[in-house]
C-alpha cells in the first residue's frame, strides 16, 4: 500500500518536477504523500488553521509535529483519539505528514 503509493507519487511528480531526486523534490513528494494521508486528520482538524474546538496543526517545524504524533503514540499525551491515530502511523507516515502540515499556511 505505502510502496504502491510511493511509486505512484513518484509518477506524477517526475512529470512535475524538473530536478527528480534533489531534496527538493523529496520534499515535494513527501507533501503529496502526506496530503494523501491527511484525509484521516481533516475530519477533526482543520486545515485552514481555524480552532473549531480542536487545534489547529498547520505551520508547524516538521520535528515538533512529529515529536507531538510520538508522545500520543507512546502515550506521554494523554487524548483517546489522538492515539489510536498515532498508533496507526509509522514514522515515515509521520514525516509525510509533518511535511504537508507544516507547507500549509492559514487562510486571512
Ligand atoms: C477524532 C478526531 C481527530 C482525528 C481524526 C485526528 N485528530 Fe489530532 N487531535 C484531536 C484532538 C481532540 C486533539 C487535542 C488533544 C489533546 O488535547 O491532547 C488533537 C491534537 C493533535 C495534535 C497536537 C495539537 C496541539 O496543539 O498540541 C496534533 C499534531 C495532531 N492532533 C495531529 C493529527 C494528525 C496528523 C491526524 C491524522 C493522522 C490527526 N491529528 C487526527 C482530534 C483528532
Amino acid at each position: 500500500m505505502t510502496r504502491t503509493w510511493g511509486i505512484a507519487i513518484a509518477a506524477v511528480l517526475g512529470t512535475v518536477v524538473s530536478e527528480p531526486g534533489s531534496a527538493r523534490a523529496d520534499e515535494a513528494m513527501q507533501i503529496a504523500y502526506g496530503e494523501h494521508l491527511s484525509g484521516e486528520c481533516t475530519t477533526c482538524h482543520r486545515i485552514d488553521g481555524t480552532d473549531n474546538g480542536i487545534p489547529p496543526i498547520i505551520g508547524w517545524p516538521a520535528d515538533a509535529f512529529v515529536a507531538v504524533l510520538t508522545s500520543y503514540r507512546d502515550g506521554e499525551r494523554n487524548n483517546a483519539a489522538m492515539m489510536s491515530v498515532a498508533k496507526s502511523l509509522d514514522e515515515q507516515q509521520m514525516n509525510a505528514l509533518a511535511a504537508y502540515f507544516g507547507s500549509l499556511k492559514p487562510k486571512h
